[in-house]
């Protein structure tokens, strides 16, 4: 996908060269320089006019009209040169991309030094170009006889660099390329519609990444519950004619299968909202209510490229949420695999369910520290709208590792409090340990710290991304449908983690 290359000749083909251009540079230099001596300074008297704009995230075309063999120069507006950030490079690498993507060109080489400012050196503008490059161009495939992938994409970018040495540069951009890849296959998770991914397809699709990564591989079917006494997996699944899976991936990074991190992803491929039926409004688009189990598959992929020291389980309960005489009902009460029972009143909470099982199974595996990802509820959204990510926890110095990486992942995520008084309304019901639903004040908190009684005094974040997971609009890093959220989070928290002492 990448070949790095010292130095760009006037004599080498290209249809596309891609250069940065920061404001107020005062002088050409390298490559630059050097394409303006080509075309006879016109690129100097082009930046004077203003009709090569070096104001952020502007990307102009320019031709070469026969005087270079490259063919087009695409000239990338990087803004102020120390305001600079590995978030806003990745952005606009991400535009500039889907920009040329649309000349559909087969040939592109990138002028990699030319992008280097700000406190980045040539590693980080690598990975950048790397990660935008595949998570802007990803497209669903779809299901249309005419397939919306475009027909021709990029597939070779030749990279030039002056600086330090190739290899280096070409496994930054690998590195870059695989947090896109495993972002993008959460996406298409996300984006497969409830027919098409039911459980049991989630767990064939964990069983393909098992087999490529040499991840170990556990998937249990309704009987392995029943055994296991998973009662509010199994209560979910009730009403359903789809067999319901726990899936669990194991990676194991060190020699003793100590200080695990447990990464446990909500699966559930189809949300009616049960007996508590959703509105004909509010029932569409549920088919992306796996995106947690999406962001964990699609962490593990990274990690099964990269392998870090680490050791990892993932835990993912799936099963739809479904309607029939057989269904779980509102009164109902159920007992979880913790022993703990839980009064359901309200079968549309059903995420906080199937996650209560499965972080109690992540527990079995060993999990010193969980976090779970989930499209949980509705009200992280009217609390933090469509960009941020919700966060809950029990443990301030793992919350801060959760939320270094999610910083440098650019995936915002923002902490809401729990305090006694919010567990109390948890454990609330006259007739159980816990009710499901106490109430739609604050019910962000309420879904998570639901959660959290099963995590009990293990290190726990949950990230509620029911805001996040799906964009209505096309943005410079993708389409719009499935964004992929905290795919990239997990896998670097997993790179970076340090147990706490
Ligand atoms: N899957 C939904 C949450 C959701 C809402 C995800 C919108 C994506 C977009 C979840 O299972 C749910 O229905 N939650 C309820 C909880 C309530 C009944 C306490 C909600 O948020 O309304
Ligand atoms: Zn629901
Ligand atoms: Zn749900």
């Amino acid at each position: 996908m990448f070949q790095v290359k010292s130095k760009w000749e006037s004599t080498n083909y290209h249809e596309v060269l891609f250069i940065g251009v920061f404001e107020r540079t005062t002088k050409f230099a390298g490559l630059l320089a050097e394409l303006d001596g080509f075309l006879d300074g016109q690129l100097t008297e082009l930046f004077k006019n203003n009709d090569i704009s070096a104001k952020k995230k502007t990307v102009t075309v320019v031709h070469t009209l026969g005087k270079l063999k490259t063919k087009k120069l695409v000239f990338v507006g990087l803004g102020k040169e120390r305001e600079l950030t590995f978030e806003l490079l990745r952005e606009v690498f991400g535009r500039a991309f889907k920009k040329v993507q649309k000349l559909k060109p087969a040939d592109v080489a990138l002028g990699l030094d030319s992008f280097i400012g700000g406190q980045l050196d040539i590693l980080d503008v690598a990975h950048a170009a790397g990660e935008a490059f595949c998570l802007s161009t990803y497209q669903f495939e779809g299901y249309k006889q005419k397939s919306n992938e475009p027909e021709k994409k990029i597939k070779l970018i030749t990279i030039y660099s002056d600086e330090n040495d190739a290899e280096e540069i070409l496994a930054a951009l690998t590195v870059g390329a695989i947090y896109g890849k495993g972002t993008n296959s959460a996406r298409t998770l996300v984006n497969i519609p409830g027919n098409m991914l039911t459980a049991t397809e989630m767990a064939e699709f964990a069983q393909e990444l098992a087999a490529k990564y040499k991840f170990e591989v556990e998937i249990l079917d309704k009987e392995a519950m029943e055994k296991l006494g998973m009662g509010a997996l199994l209560a979910v699944n009730q009403g359903s004619t789809e067999p319901p899976k726990m899936i669990v991936l194991k990676y194991q990074g060190k020699e003793q299968w100590t200080d695990v991190l447990g990464l446990v992803g909500k699966g559930i491929t189809f949300d009616t909202g049960g007996y508590s039926i959703k509105t004909k409004d509010g029932i569409v688009g549920m088919k992306t209510d796996m995106g947690g189990a999406a962001a964990v598959l699609g962490a593990m992929e990274i990690i099964g490229e990269l392998r870090p020291e680490q050791n990892v389980v993932a835990v993912i309960p799936s099963t739809d949420n479904m309607i029939s005489g057989a269904a779980l009902k509102p009164d109902d009460v159920i007992t979880s695999m913790s022993g703990k029972t839980i009064e359901v009143l309200n079968t549309d909470a059903e995420g906080r369910l199937v996650l209560a099982d499965a972080v109690t199974y992540a527990k079995y595996h060993g999990a010193n520290y969980l976090v779970d990802v989930a499209t949980l509820t509705g009200g992280v959204i009217i609390a933090l709208g469509n960009d941020t990510t919700g966060a809950l926890t029990n443990n301030e110095s793992f919350f801060e590792q959760v939320l270094e990486a999610s910083v440098e992942a650019g995936e915002p995520i923002w902490r809401l409090p729990i305090f006694p008084k919010d567990i109390e309304r948890i454990r609330s019901s006259k007739i159980a340990d816990l009710n499901n639903s106490p109430g739609r004040e604050g019910h962000a908190i309420m879904g998570g710290a639901f959660v959290g009684e099963f995590a009990e005094g293990t290190p726990w974040v949950h990230l509620d991304i029911a805001g996040t997971a799906v964009t209505k609009n096309e943005h410079d890093l993708g389409p719009s449908g499935a964004t992929g959220a905290m795919t990239r989070t997990l896998a670097l928290l997993v790179e970076r983690f340090e147990p706490i002492k």
